[in-house]
């Protein structure tokens, strides 16, 4: 069959897989093709073992795989055929170097940029979906225009905003849609046949066009504000629990002005997720490389609460448990950085689990999806069990600490749970969604984040 255009996403990762099995799935007239250097990965998009945890996904990807959604290894084929190619391959943190621990390591895509350069043969549009510092498509640009063939590439950035465990229904109804471009008329040109795709199934009042450098920005500071809200609502719940006051009647209160808004303020053990810390870092260095100590200083902070924040709960196990947890067994609900994902990066649960076995606990990790990723963190480390069945994993424990938000941990049979536990028993609660005043009821000592503690001791 002929397709009316080629798409080829260059990363087929948490990004580039979903965003590109939902482009296939409403543009069928588009031949969309996914490449990657990990084969295994590949291989993986090409079962129905889809190499991420994603609701709804798997559908998604059958529909379209194999009529207009391939998997492929060939990244050059893919390049030379391609009309517009999405650039989705990661953009860590660097670990090295000048910038190390704050600034992208851009060395993936800028090697992504040559193999382009290398292997095209026509005009092609090049998305930047991956996060990327401010002004990062003029240095793609300057490696394009190396090119001898007289070949034009337009470069635009279309920041994704899907958020993991939801990425097929953010996919399908995004609030909104970004395309930042060059203003020329070629650059125009391009946002617009980026914006065609969208437009299949998205309204035309939310997509939205800017120049290329406010796209690539807002991406960062979307994500500098979601978290922001995070930690303030966890700086509120340390006063919290001086004070007496709720956490939780706070945020329903304060959220509750239109202005504020109620999303993004639930007190947590922090957050986690392989966008928010990345992105609030490499914001903090551009604003330091610019010389903007205070905006720096400023944005830096929403990171450093995050930390406190899990540190505070590891300190407040250990203290609640007569300052000593050496021998006791503590089990971990959950350990991906939120429900619905198998995603373990930057996870609270490893700080946590770290810190406990430091102390010499012996941990049970529990989670429904994440325990393939908890073993990779915690490898080498001794102490630590694997139990998928939550029942199974509170034998003999001596406290449960809740990491992960999972629905299924709001439902479980906790009067069982507790007759299979040591006493005194101990619930931590991290994401603040279990019945506390059911869980002392039952003989718990109950210890929320930001509210009142429950406990049995005189
Ligand atoms: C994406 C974005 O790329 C990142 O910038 C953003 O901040 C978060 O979302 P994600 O899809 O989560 O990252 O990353 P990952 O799941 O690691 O996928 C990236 C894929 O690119 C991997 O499968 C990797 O093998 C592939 N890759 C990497 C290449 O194909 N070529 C490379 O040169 C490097
Ligand atoms: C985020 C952005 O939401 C998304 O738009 C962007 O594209 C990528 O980064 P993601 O990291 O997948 O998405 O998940 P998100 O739902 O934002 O949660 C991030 C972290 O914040 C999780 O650890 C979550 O548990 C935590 N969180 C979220 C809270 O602690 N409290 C809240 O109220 C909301």
């Amino acid at each position: 069959m002929k397709f009316a255009k080629n798409i080829l996403c260059i990363g087929a990762g948490y990004v580039g897989g979903p965003t590109m099995a939902v482009i296939a799935a409403k543009c069928p007239d588009y031949k969309v093709t996914v490449v990657d250097i990990n084969a295994e990965r590949i291989r993986a998009w090409q079962t129905d073992e889809l190499p991420i945890f994603e609701p709804g996904l798997l559908e998604v990807v059958q529909a379209a795989r194999g009529r207009n959604l391939f998997f492929s290894t060939d990244i050059a084929a893919g390049i030379r055929s391609a009309d517009i190619i999405f650039v989705s391959v990661n953009t860590p943190t660097k670990t090295f170097g000048h910038g190390a621990g704050m600034a992208s390591d851009l060395q993936y895509w800028e090697k992504t940029a040559h193999e382009i350069e290398k292997y095209a043969d026509g005009p092609k549009i090049i998305v930047e979906k991956s996060t990327l510092p401010v002004r990062t498509a003029e240095a793609m640009e300057h490696i394009l225009q190396e090119n001898k063939k007289g070949i034009h590439f337009e470069v635009v950035s279309n920041p994704e905003f899907l958020a993991e465990g939801s990425a097929v229904s953010d996919l399908l109804d995004p609030d909104r849609v970004l395309i930042g471009s060059r203003q020329s008329g070629p650059g125009l040109q391009a946002a617009q046949e980026i914006a065609a795709i969208f437009s299949r199934w998205v309204a035309k009042d939310r997509i939205i066009t800017t120049n290329l450098w406010s796209a690539e920005l807002s991406k960062l500071v979307a994500n500098a504000f979601l978290a922001q809200r995070i930690s303030s609502i966890n700086a509120i719940s340390a006063l919290c629990e001086k004070t007496g006051a709720d956490v939780g009647e706070i945020s329903f209160a304060v959220g509750s002005d239109k202005r504020i808004g109620s999303r993004f303020l639930n007190a947590s053990i922090g957050f986690g997720g392989s966008c928010f810390k990345k992105d609030i870092l490499n914001l903090v260095y551009i604003c330091r490389s610019y010389g903007l100590d205070e905006v720096a200083d400023y944005w830096q902070a929403v990171v450093k609460m995050n930390e406190y924040q899990q540190e505070r709960f590891v300190r407040m196990v250990i203290k609640e448990m007569f300052q000593t947890v050496v021998g006791k067994k503590v089990v971990l609900l959950g350990f991906a950085f939120k429900a619905n994902t198998g995603d373990t990066r930057e996870s609270p649960g490893i700080h946590v689990a770290r810190k406990l076995l430091e102390e010499r606990a012996r941990l049970v990790v529990s989670d429904p999806q994440a325990l393939e990723n908890a073993r990779k963190d915690l490898a080498g480390l001794a102490g630590v069990e694997y139990e998928t069945d939550p029942y199974r994993a509170a034998v003999d424990a001596q406290a449960i600490a809740v990491i992960t938000e999972w629905d299924v941990y709001k439902k479980l049979d906790f009067v069982r749970i507790f007759a299979s536990m040591r006493k005194p028993a101990f619930v931590f609660d991290g994401r603040n969604i279990l019945d506390h005043q059911q869980l002392f009821n039952i003989g718990f000592n109950v210890f929320p984040l930001g509210k009142p503690s429950l406990t049995h001791f005189k």
